[in-house]
């Protein structure tokens, strides 16, 4: 079972739902204080990027009021050592961007330690920007003997150009600090094993006998291993010395008794490792093999920094099993909760954007098409809706966005954005490369005519087929009559669809309205079509008209 909250991870992580050592896996990826703006990139219905981008979150990091506030917090919790390093740093670092990126991570690892299972494992993906620092800040929260390792993730195996620049190597890893809750954390390195491939296999498997190939392996332990006496034993003549033999002597002789013991020409013995006793590649903590997301990944989202499904996959099965509980504080496209469904685990996902949380939901869906998971934090009636409106309009705008299943349109810091807060693209005869619905989202408590003509003009100019105007406000009759005179959209193949449709928010929640267009492209043909009450009120609507 899944569960997808709206929010900021410190607000959601304090609440109730979230009790002491109730998690196993955390894996965040907050963003690194890398100082830019990341946009979200959708694909057009020909795969190619659309020209609709919008600023998925900032990821620069500034002194303020939030900062100051959290520092204080900081300096009143219980562990002192924690308290201690942050002024330390608050003493050079000042009132720096890094200062405010730190103090925000250290109230949240502190969360989240609390929050973990004595069983349970963290893994911070981070990059050089910050992750000397944030090792510092781990070790204060979880202790240095519960660092694990530092997994360095080769992101390209190709890199760009872009990350050379001329006075530097160039930028192709990131770290990963995994750290232990207490030394009890689980790990299965055997689940993560790499099969080794043929070439591999041929190029280690040198040797030939009867029983096939083989490659010479050690049957004494080595100086670097240490005295060990109890395995220290004479067979077939030969003693070795205080470090002994690697196995006792029941099992060395039944590795004789299968021709798998030899011995070299100056009386070594060796034994032979056949394939099939090797059980895949181990995986250190160089992680070379997994390629960050391209630009032609089918499992791509758009969404920027998202991570590949390979890298948590290993995560989750390295650190959990089947049934545990994974928790992603700052799950952007949901990479981490979509490993766990994958995997069989239970997950929890956070964020702060309802951009990320809405592309979550679509992903989540196209994947797992009987997927059930709950949503928090998102407006589930009018109350809500007008809450949310009134707190932040770019947020109510890709929620609204959600309802009617359109991506967010245009950058909500460049210029006007034209009367358009959404788009649609759908498919109604197998000809046509894609057309287009245009949504304008509208939380205000007034709403006119006018917006409807506005509408209107953005169909036209955009060349789209129908116009969706999204509404917390009801409607009124000037607004409807002007709707009503944008006429038809003619479908090839499926008949008439209003191309000036009015939707509320409260009819979209109670699902007494939807969209209606024709769709192709998902799978069969399938109508987006209105509950009957608003087919009926819409003749009725056209018969006054
Ligand atoms: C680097 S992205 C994560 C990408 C993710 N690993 C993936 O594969 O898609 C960081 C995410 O953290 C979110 N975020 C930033 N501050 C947050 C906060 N205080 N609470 C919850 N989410 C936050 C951002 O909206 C962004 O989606």
């Amino acid at each position: 079972m899944g569960t997808l909250y709206y929010g900021d991870n410190l607000d959601v992580l304090r609440s109730d739902a979230f009790q002491d050592a109730s998690i196993d896996l955390v894996y965040l990826d907050p963003p690194f204080n890398s100082k830019r703006d990341y946009n979200l990139i959708f694909k057009t219905p020909k795969g190619r990027d659309s020209e609709a981008q919008i600023i998925a979150f900032e990821d620069s990091w500034h002194w303020g009021e939030q900062a100051e506030r959290e520092y204080e917090e900081l300096l009143h919790q219980a562990n002192t050592a924690v308290t201690e390093m942050i002024r330390s740093f608050r003493g050079f670092l000042d009132q720096s961007d890094m200062m405010a990126y730190l103090v925000m991570m250290a109230n949240r690892l502190l969360e989240l330690r609390r929050v973990l299972k004595p069983t349970g494992s963290l893994y911070l993906h981070c990059d050089p920007t910050a992750s000397h620092y944030l090792k510092v800040v781990m070790d204060t929260i979880f202790g240095p003997a519960n660092f694990v390792n530092e997994i360095v993730w080769h992101r390209y195996s190709r890199p760009k150009g872009s990350q050379f620049l001329s006075r530097r190597f160039g930028a192709s890893t990131d770290s990963i600090l995994f750290y232990g809750r207490s030394e009890n954390y689980k790990f299965h390195a055997d689940s993560i094993r790499v099969p080794i491939d043929e070439k591999e296999m041929q190029s280690r498997n040198t040797h030939l006998d009867e029983k096939g190939p083989y490659y010479s392996g050690p049957l004494l332990r080595s100086a670097s291993m240490g005295a060990r006496p109890n395995l220290v034993y004479e067979y077939q003549g030969f003693t070795p010395g205080p470090e002994g033999w690697r196995m006792t002597r029941d099992k060395l002789t039944e590795l004789d008794a299968q021709g798998d013991l030899f011995w070299t020409r100056s009386g070594i013995p060796r034994r032979k490792v056949r394939p099939k006793d090797n059980p895949g590649r181990q995986i250190d903590n160089l992680w070379a093999d997994i390629e960050a997301v391209g630009s032609q990944a089918k499992e791509r989202q758009g969404y920027p920094t998202q991570k590949p499904l390979a890298l948590l996959e290993r995560i989750i099965q390295a650190s959990s099993d089947p049934g545990d509980l994974v928790l992603d504080p700052f799950c952007g496209c949901g990479t981490a909760v979509h490993a766990a469904e994958k995997l069989g685990r239970n997950w929890i996902g956070i964020d702060i954007t309802h951009l990320a949380i809405g592309l979550i939901e679509r992903r989540l869906r196209a994947a797992f098409p009987e997927i059930q998971f709950d949503v928090h934090g998102v407006p589930k009636d009018l109350a809500g809706a007008r809450d949310l409106a009134a707190r932040d309009k770019y947020e109510f705008q890709w929620w609204a966005c959600s309802l009617v299943g359109a991506q967010p349109y245009q950058n909500k810091k460049k210029g006007p954005d034209a009367g358009i807060d959404g788009l649609i693209y759908f498919q109604d005869d197998q000809k046509s490369t894609g057309k287009k619905i245009v949504v304008s989202v509208k939380g205000g408590e007034h709403v006119g005519r006018t917006m409807i003509a506005d509408l209107k003009n953005s169909v036209e100019r955009e060349g789209a087929q129908i116009g969706l105007f999204v509404t917390l406000a009801e409607p009124t009759e000037p607004m409807e009559l002007e709707a009503l005179s944008g006429g038809f959209y003619e479908s090839p193949m499926h008949g008439a669809f209003r191309k000036i449709q009015i939707l509320t928010i409260a009819g979209l929640l109670a699902e007494t309205q939807a969209p209606r267009y024709p769709d192709l492209s998902r799978g069969a043909l399938s109508f987006r079509k209105a509950p009957v009450e608003q087919g009926q009120a819409e003749q009725k609507r056209l018969v006054e008209f």
